[in-house]
């Protein structure tokens, strides 16, 4: 088997000096590793940069942590919170947590899905989703600019394997190639995550109708399709036309051969990353409340097997804030600083025709982050050139510079395009 590198050189570790540890791991146990040259390492070497577009997170102006009132002031929480949650989350949570689903995606109504399950996050959500429906060798069918630590998810987690397709054609999403994907014998397992890391894209209205058609006459045609759906940054929509609602919504009733799997959670969406609560939700056409029932009692078991449960007391904080009538309006205030970055990225593309020379920007409209393709520079050389003389940080993935906005200050913005336009002229000369 072929070793990530990252891999190979903690093997060799533990196989130096006759040291006999390798030998005791699982295959998989050999092939894991941790990424610490991916965002994580990227991210270290940003620490201390005066704009660090890096991090995933959200931060105010001021560099403290983007948060909403409502969570903080929960978070002096009665003794009961030190006890066990269920394997299945919190009861009153998971109905709150069903009952925003309903709000959030009105066209939802009248259509059935189960009660969420509540997992460790969102990743452990992936994880749990990928134990529950792939076996070793099968494959994952997802855009190619995709969140790097799916790798480690599908692929170390559950020896499944990435088949990747074209993510952007036209300035809009490549339906065709999700269409041409899609093709062959056998169940399909795919993987759609809008709003996007690494792009801030989410589909327009019309793409989502036509993604929604092509999963559902693929099921239609016998195919069995499996759409996972990582929401992780559910309603950051920063444009109009763009579709506000999870295509979990759309898929719910599509075919009975169509198993649509939602999985969110407060993490992005409630700028509360540390606390580690998400949701895993199911819907088919014609599924009965029993048949309901027994998935959600197999991603339970899952957890059971795993983490046996989440965090108690995250759950109730969470609880307590969807409980407070200052919620929605907190939330609105947080997504308008989030929306005013966007708009400040807006506007400096239109004063500044010339970074057009130096970066091409790629389709975004929403979420935490978006990407830029230097033009006639290699975007790693650009990232180390940028935090050596720039004191900015940004991540590399696929050949793109992603950048945080979600993290950067309002006011740094115009800065940070103008170093990235500089260190890209410098780097040419
Ligand atoms: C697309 C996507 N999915 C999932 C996650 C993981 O979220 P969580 O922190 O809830 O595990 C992230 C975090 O960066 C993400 O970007």
């Amino acid at each position: 088997m072929n070793y990530n590198p990252l891999a190979e050189s903690l093997n060799a570790d533990l196989s130096m000096n006759g040291c006999r540890i390798l030998d005791m791991l699982s295959s998989k146990g050999k092939a894991i590793f941790f990424p610490s040259k991916g965002i994580l390492g990227q991210g270290a070497e940003a620490k201390g940069a005066s704009i660090n577009a890096t991090i995933g997170t959200a931060l105010e102006d001021d560099g403290s942590p983007l948060t909403l009132a409502c969570v903080q002031s929960a978070l002096n929480l009665p003794k009961s919170s030190f006890l066990y949650s269920p394997s299945f989350g919190d009861p009153n949570l998971r109905a709150a947590w069903k009952e925003q689903i309903l709000r959030k995606n009105p066209s939802i109504e009248g259509k059935k899905f189960s009660s969420p399950v509540v997992t460790a996050a969102l990743t452990h959500a992936i994880s749990c989703a990928a134990y529950l429906f792939l076996d070793e060798g099968d494959e994952v069918i997802l855009p190619d600019l995709y969140w790097d630590n799916y790798e480690l998810v599908f692929e170390n987690g559950q020896n499944a394997k990435l088949k990747t397709f074209n993510t952007f054609k036209n300035g809009g999403f490549d339906t065709d190639a999700l269409k041409e994907a899609l093709q062959g014998e056998g169940k399909k397992v795919v993987l759609l995550n809008f709003p996007n890391n690494p792009t801030g894209y989410t589909a327009t209205e019309q793409e989502a109708e036509t993604i929604a058609n092509i999963l559902k006459e693929t099921a239609e045609s016998g195919t069995p399709v499996v759409t996972l759906l990582d929401d992780a940054y559910f309603g950051l929509v920063y444009e109009k036309g763009v579709y506000t609602e999870s295509l979990f919504a759309k898929l719910a009733d599509a075919s009975e051969n169509l198993l649509a799997v939602k999985l969110d959670g407060p993490t992005k969406e409630d700028y509360v990353w540390g606390f580690r609560v998400g949701f895993m939700s199911f819907a088919w056409k014609d599924a009965t409340d029993s048949q309901l029932k027994a998935m959600e009692a197999k991603a339970a078991g899952v957890v059971r097997g795993n983490i046996s449960n989440a965090p108690s007391i995250s759950q109730k904080i969470l609880l307590a804030a969807y409980q407070s009538e200052d919620y929605l309006t907190q939330k609105q205030e947080k997504f308008n600083t989030l929306k005013k970055r966007y708009d400040v990225i807006l506007d400096v593309f239109e004063k500044h025709p010339e970074y057009k020379d130096a970066f091409e920007s790629m389709p975004f409209n929403s979420g935490y982050f978006m990407c830029v393709r230097p033009i006639g520079v290699d975007a790693e050389i650009l990232r180390k050139e940028l935090i050596a003389n720039y004191s900015t940080g940004v991540i590399v993935l696929s050949g793109l510079v992603r950048l945080a906005f979600s993290s950067v200050p309002t006011d740094k913005i115009p800065q940070m395009f103008e170093n990235i336009y500089q260190a890209i002229l410098k780097l040419r000369a």
